[in-house]
């Protein structure tokens, strides 16, 4: 008997489908063209939150010439638009080959007017400026930290990409060879947290579990629930205005590795895409999208059993910590 939500192992199939959150605009949106554009990929489900902007993005690829391009709504904090894309995938392609998991956000309140005000546009202030020096300037400019932006920061890159993960399971197990590839950032290695306890517990893979893991998140959502930054740095979270960004992309890396040892027929991995120029990064960035998006789209397409449970930076393997 089949169980409920599980896909049954037809004959091999020769189709390959990949699937991108945050299809409609920046790293995500790049991601799916390269991935139509490679001649292996049958077809890639671009979604995104809006119906609007994911529609117009994929006909935006379509005109390219990607006929292999189809649009599917998915807000990854919504559970009933995660079972509608999990649904559509079941009864359209009955598997899942790769899940690029872009959606995303800082966890930051941006502040438009500062932004239309224009320091940030006028880009020769910036020439020569690394990645430490125009992060500091946009958090001068436009961009505050804030608890209710933290919250929505780790219901978003880490609840719901793990929600994703979760509803589209069994079309990934039902696959010859599936992929999750989340994208993180070097913000979520672990050096970034102060306690050496949670750097500890966090990296250690052979015990760490997903419900200890969920009991972690939830513990720094209620020292951001109770105000003061300095108490969140007094407990040993990262410092500073990213500090839910990091906590939700390190939570995801750790996820990662706890569902590369639960599935071990599954490619697992995590990858940054260095410091790019998107709406994210105010365009300021120091690498364009298309690269950005090649060294997320060179870990979905690794050789067949490769490694799993791994972290990407500069397109070689490192280290979570
Ligand atoms: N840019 C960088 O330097 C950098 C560095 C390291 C890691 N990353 C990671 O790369 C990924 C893509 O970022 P980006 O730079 O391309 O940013 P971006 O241009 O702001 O794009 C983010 C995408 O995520 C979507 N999104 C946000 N919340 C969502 C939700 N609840 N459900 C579905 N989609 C949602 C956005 O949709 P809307 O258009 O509807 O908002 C948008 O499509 C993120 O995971 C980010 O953390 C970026």
């Amino acid at each position: 008997m089949e169980m409920e939500g599980s896909v049954s192992n037809g004959p091999p199939s020769t189709t390959r489908i990949a699937v991108v959150t945050g299809g409609n605009k920046g790293i995500g949106l790049e991601v799916c063209r390269q991935l139509a554009g490679n001649g292996g990929i049958t077809t890639v489900v671009l979604t995104a939150r809006d119906e609007a902007r994911g529609a117009a993005a994929a006909e935006k690829l379509r005109a390219l010439g990607l006929s292999n391009v189809v649009f599917h709504q998915l807000d990854i904090t919504d559970a009933p638009s995660v079972a509608r894309l999990a649904h559509f995938l079941k009864t359209r392609f009955g598997k899942l080959d790769i899940l690029v998991n872009n959606a995303g956000i800082v966890g930051l309140e941006y502040l438009q007017d500062h932004i239309d005000g224009t320091p940030t546009t006028d880009e020769e202030k910036f020439v020569g400026m690394g990645m430490d020096q125009r992060l500091e300037l946009l958090l001068k400019w436009c961009l505050r930290a804030s608890p209710d932006a933290g919250k929505i920061c780790l219901r978003t890159n880490y609840h719901g990409t793990k929600r994703v993960i979760g509803a589209l399971l069994p079309l990934l197990l039902a696959s010859a060879d599936g992929r999750v590839v989340n994208v993180s950032s070097e913000f979520g290695q672990l050096r970034h947290f102060g306690s050496a306890d949670l750097r500890r517990e966090l990296a250690d893979v052979e015990t760490l579990t997903e419900e200890r893991l969920d009991e972690v998140v939830s513990a720094f959502v209620s020292d951001l629930d109770s105000g003061a930054a300095a108490a969140v740095e007094s407990r040993g979270w990262p410092a500073g205005a990213f500090s839910a960004y990091m906590v939700s992309k390190a939570a995801l890396n750790a996820y990662s590795r706890v569902l590369a040892r639960r599935h071990p027929s599954l490619r697992v991995n995590c990858v940054h895409p260095g410091f790019v120029r998107t709406d994210m990064t105010v365009n300021l960035g120091l690498v364009a999208p298309e690269e950005g998006a090649r060294r997320v789209a060179a870990v979905a397409l690794l050789p067949a059993g490769g490694p799993t449970g791994a972290y990407f930076q500069d397109r070689r393997q490192a280290p979570f910590v």
